[in-house]
Formats: structure tokens, sequence, C-alpha cells
């Protein structure tokens, strides 16, 4: 608390990060989703070819050569793209300019019970009113519970976080299609870790409602660099636009456009990334299964799994030998580890410790 804090900063809870570990300390860190894999080696020439004369300049303030590379990605026009600085900044602008004042409407922006916990911080931030959605059995969302519910604008992740499980594009087109007064924000930051993943993007001509928000943060071994980007119809990108000249004209620099156009541009790469992580996400979940954790099927580059253990307990065993997972002390969620994949290494390292804790807990 300060006097010098407006009441918004005072009364905020802020969005608490995963642990980073301190400067020179070696752990596993699969607490943050962050991909094991170095990004692809284009990035490494992109990065060489950097002049270094140019960092006096102000950078593109659209990012135009990622907007370029974004749409051959994704299939669709530059005028369907808008960059910023991470996903998370992305998705800010997205609720400033989506969402409405709860002084202008009663009306909340809906999600769900469990979800990314960025969102509620920013619906706070923005002073927009909210209304979680329950989940279903296993965490799995509905898309007709957002149906017939008066509401200023949607978001969920797909797949979701912390859970792991993602609905159908369909679904998506259904809660779409059922609000067409208002945006569907589809937080699809780990779309790119189902085998054959459908994306909203397939979409966005239909459904002019539809905005999706993608991060290299995760698929493309990015999160160093901070790019993120929203896709949708030319009106809705024109909105972040005007957003984002109202607040940051320059949000992303000319090292990280430089990084993200080549990163893009190199889909082979990215598609083997994504496929080393899917197979090694399958077997560690069956390896969790057999030990009697509960592991809700995962499309995402992490695992929800329960343990058949005191969760804190494990949490805390498993920090203690420097592996960092997450856990969220709320309830409900405290009874699940969150787990990102990392490589076969990490993950054998990790099975070992695990099904040591479980036998001592067992045998205690
Ligand atoms: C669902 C979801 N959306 C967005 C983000 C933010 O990603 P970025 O690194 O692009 O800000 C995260 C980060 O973990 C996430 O889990």
């Amino acid at each position: 608390m300060s006097k010098y804090w407006n009441k918004l900063i005072n009364d905020i809870e802020p969005y608490v990060a995963g642990e980073q570990p301190k400067p020179g300390q070696k752990v596993i860190k699969l607490n943050t989703n962050e991909n094991p894999y170095p990004p692809s080696r284009k990035v490494k020439e992109a990065l060489a070819k950097i002049n270094i004369s140019d960092l006096r300049l102000y950078p593109d303030t659209n990012s135009t050569d990622v907007i370029k590379a974004a749409a051959k990605f994704d299939g669709v026009s530059e005028e369907n793209i808008f960059c910023g600085n991470g996903s998370d900044e992305v998705l800010a602008i997205a609720f400033q300019t989506f969402f409405e004042k709860k002084a202008l409407t009663g009306l909340p922006v809906l999600m769900p019970d469990y979800s990314y916990s960025f969102y509620p911080v920013f619906s706070e931030f923005y002073d927009i009113r909210r209304q979680t959605v329950a989940l279903r059995e296993d965490f799995r969302l509905d898309p007709d519970d957002y149906i017939g519910v008066p509401n200023c604008g949607i978001v969920f992740a797909n797949p979701n976080a912390p859970t792991s499980r993602a609905v159908a594009v369909s679904d998506v087109e259904k809660i779409a299609k059922a609000n067409p007064d208002s945006v569907v924000i589809v937080d699809e930051a780990y779309v790119a870790f189902e085998e054959n993943y459908e994306t909203a993007v397939s979409l966005i001509n239909e459904c002019r409602n539809i905005c999706v928000i993608r991060t290299l943060s995760k698929a493309f071994s990015l999160a160093g660099i901070r790019l993120g980007y929203a896709v949708g119809s030319a009106e809705l990108i024109e909105g972040l636009r005007r957003a984002r000249d109202s607040f940051n004209s320059y949000p992303v620099d000319r090292i990280a456009q430089k990084v993200a156009e080549a990163a893009l541009l190199d889909v082979d790469y990215y598609n083997a990334t994504r496929s080393k992580i899917i197979s090694t996400r399958k077997w560690f979940a069956s390896e969790l299964e057999n030990l009697g954790f509960k592991v809700p099927p995962s499309s995402a580059n992490f695992l929800f799994a329960k343990p058949p253990v005191d969760c804190g307990t494990l949490y805390q065993n498993l920090r203690n030998k420097g592996i960092l997972v997450r856990y969220f002390d709320k309830p409900v969620l405290n009874e699940y580890l969150r787990i990102t994949v990392g490589t076969d290494e990490e993950m054998n390292k990790l099975f070992e410790v695990i099904k040591q804790e479980v036998k001592n807990a067992e045998n205690s």
C-alpha cells in the first residue's frame, strides 16, 4: 500500500509469473511452459545479419516483415495480423479494445473458472466486470455454457491452461456464432502441441468476431524475445492498432522483428520440435498414470497431473531437488501439478525423482 499509488494499483492483485531461477542456479525448469529446444538455426543467421548501426533508429511500428511471415504461416492476409511485445501484451490490448468498462455496461466478460490467471488481472486492471463459467468434468469446456449468457466479450485459452485440454474448432465456431455482438478471444498459445491441430484462424472470415492470439514463446522457442500476435478480421485488427497507437507505437524492437520473422519462416523446424515434444508428452503421461497419477488428456506442452500423494509436499520436494514445476495454491488447482514437457533426458530425471517420492510417501 502507498499513498502515492492510485486506488486501482493499491487494490489490484497482480499476476504472479512462474519462479525464475537465480542467475547461475542450475535447475530443471519445467514451470513456465518454455520450449526445451533452442530456436531455429535461421534465428542465429538473422541475428548475425543485424546491422548494429540500425539500432539507432526506431523499429517499424507495424512489424511489417513479421506480419508478412505470420500471414504466410497462417494462410491469411497481412491485414489480418497485429503484432505485440509478447502475447500477454496483445491480450492486454485486446481486452482494452474489445471489452467494455463496468461504468459503461453492466455486462461481464465470460471466462472459464480455471484458465490463464492473467485474464482476471486484465479485467481488474481495465475495470471490466467478469463472470467465470464453470468447466465440466475433467476440466472440459462445454460451448453450450457460453450460449444465452449476456456478456461484453468472451476469452478462453485453447488448449486451456493450466488444464491442458482443448475444444474442437467447431465448438469455438458455435460460441462465436451464438455471440455475434461480442468479440471472442481465443488464446492459442499452445495450439501447436496437438498432432493434427485445428486452429480458429480458419474461422476468421466467417466469424468476424473471433480474435485468435498466438505467441512465439512456446512452439517457436522464443520466450526470450517477447513476440505475440493476433489474427482476426481487418476490422478487429484495425481496432488493436488504434489502441496500440494510443499507448506505445513501437512495441516490437528491431531485433525481435528480425528473429521472429526468421522463426516463422522455418516451418520444418517448428514441426520437428513440436513432434518431439508431443512424443515425450505421450510417454511421460502414460508413465505418470502407471504411478497412479490422474492425467487429463493434454493437447499442450505440459501436463496437468494429479499425484496419488500430497501435491504441495511433492512440489516442495521436487523444488528442493532442483526441479521446478508449477503449483497453484488455490482450491481444486492445488490438487494438481502443471509439468512442462522438457527433453527426454529431463523427463527421465523427473520421473525417477517422482517415482522415489511416491514410494517414500507410500512407506511413511
Ligand atoms: C495461455 C497463455 N497465454 C499467453 C501466455 C503469454 O505468452 P507470451 O510469452 O507470449 O506473453 C501464456 C504464458 O505462459 C499462456 O500460458
